[in-house]
């Protein structure tokens, strides 16, 4: 079975009965993506109008719903700024970024142009199209680094210890500045560590995806360290329902958007070897350096300003992921071929590092 023929599980109600987005104009980017895939389904049951702006160098392994207008375009291009000033979008949910810690180290510059550059370029569009209102991902374990209090509250110092990092919180303040002078109103949702069905498991981040593929195919899952360092793991479909919350409320500055909840990466692992009912053991490498240890974060902000909070049970979460990485591969030669990058970064980038 392919991906596109699996049902995906998602909390595609929100808190309450009404359709949040209602005739809204929504313009997603990076739509195409893992956490996108899962936003533009949420908008689309919300009653939005969607459109998706997204290059396809990281797209989802499946495709989009055919109401949704793709628009094939790097965002800091004359092609994406058109697509959006002819959409007149009445927000956007702003997603597209390169996504990884180890990737942002190894080429700093591609991780200004996808991250940075694109993000300031997005702004200037928005500016254009008249465009009140951007939500933006950012990252709570790459803003906070090794941040003393934990759960990691929204006014800690940032204290970003990558490129990745770095760029996000850069981004969060070129939203700030531009977004005052040009009548934006930016919100920043610093997700914690995302997992679910979507997301890819053959690259370098995602603990829980890269897991799966593994188990799946028969190899041990590796873990670097002593598997005791702590993850906030959050369901995507929370993360959707967040986004869309994020979209029809006025709220600016930043919210964390996470469980609160440190869980020790062994954990996951150890209850996806349970999922696959493997024999398996976990193969443990020396600590890499450059990952902090523990993160997790406060989320009283979001409950108390998005009336959001995370709902998925990790177990609930873990057992829908591997479900669904199941289903989509029907024989083992179908299983994606675990890439050395996979072998060795099994601990999701998105973490803080
Ligand atoms: N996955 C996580 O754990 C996590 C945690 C914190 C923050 N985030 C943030 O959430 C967002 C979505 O993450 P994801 O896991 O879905 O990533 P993803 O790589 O699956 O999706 C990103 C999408 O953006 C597109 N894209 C990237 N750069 C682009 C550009 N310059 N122009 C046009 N399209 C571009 C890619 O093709 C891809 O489809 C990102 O901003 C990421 O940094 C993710």
């Amino acid at each position: 079975m392919l991906w596109s023929q699996i049902p995906i599980a998602l909390h595609m109600t929100t808190h309450t009965t009404q359709p949040l987005l209602e005739s809204r104009r929504i313009v997603i980017t990076g739509g195409a993506g893992f956490i996108g895939h899962h936003s533009v389904l949420a908008a689309l049951a919300n009653g939005a109008e969607v459109l998706v702006i997204d290059d396809l160098r990281h797209p989802a392994p499946t495709a989009l719903p055919p109401e949704v207008e793709l628009v094939d375009a790097e965002l800091a291009t004359e092609h994406a700024r058109a697509a959006i000033t002819a959409f007149r979008p009445d927000a956007v949910l702003h997603l597209a970024a390169q996504g990884g810690v180890i990737r942002s180290f190894r080429d700093p510059v591609a991780d200004v142009e996808a991250n940075v550059r694109a993000t300031v370029a997005l702004i200037a569009a928005c500016r254009d199209a008249g465009t009140p209102r951007i939500v933006f991902a950012s990252s709570g374990g790459a803003l906070y680094g090794h941040a003393d209090v934990r759960p990691t509250p929204e006014d800690t110092p940032k204290a970003p210890i990558s490129p990745y990092g770095l760029a996000k919180h850069t981004c969060e303040q070129y939203l700030a500045l531009l977004g005052g002078r040009y009548g934006i109103t930016p919100l920043a949702l610093r997700y914690g560590n995302v997992y679910g069905p979507l997301q890819d498991g053959t690259g370098e981040a995602g603990v829980v995806a890269i897991s799966s593929l593994k188990l799946l195919a028969g190899a041990p899952p590796e873990i670097y360290g002593d598997g005791m360092q702590t993850r906030d793991f959050v369901f995507v479909g929370d993360i959707a329902e967040a986004n869309i919350l994020a979209l029809a409320s006025r709220a600016s500055g930043a919210v964390n958007i996470a469980t609160g909840i440190a869980t020790p990466v062994k954990a996951v692992v150890e209850h996806l070897i349970e999922a696959s009912g493997s024999e398996l053991e976990i193969v443990f490498h020396p600590e890499r350096g450059g990952e902090v240890r523990d993160s997790a974060l406060d989320v009283h902000l979001a409950k108390s300003v998005l009336n959001w909070a995370a709902s998925t049970l990790l177990s609930e979460g873990l057992r829908t992921t591997f479900t669904s990485f199941q289903s989509s591969y029907g024989t083992p030669q179908e299983y994606p071929a675990p890439t050395s990058g996979a072998q060795h970064a099994p601990v999701a980038e998105h973490a803080a590092p």
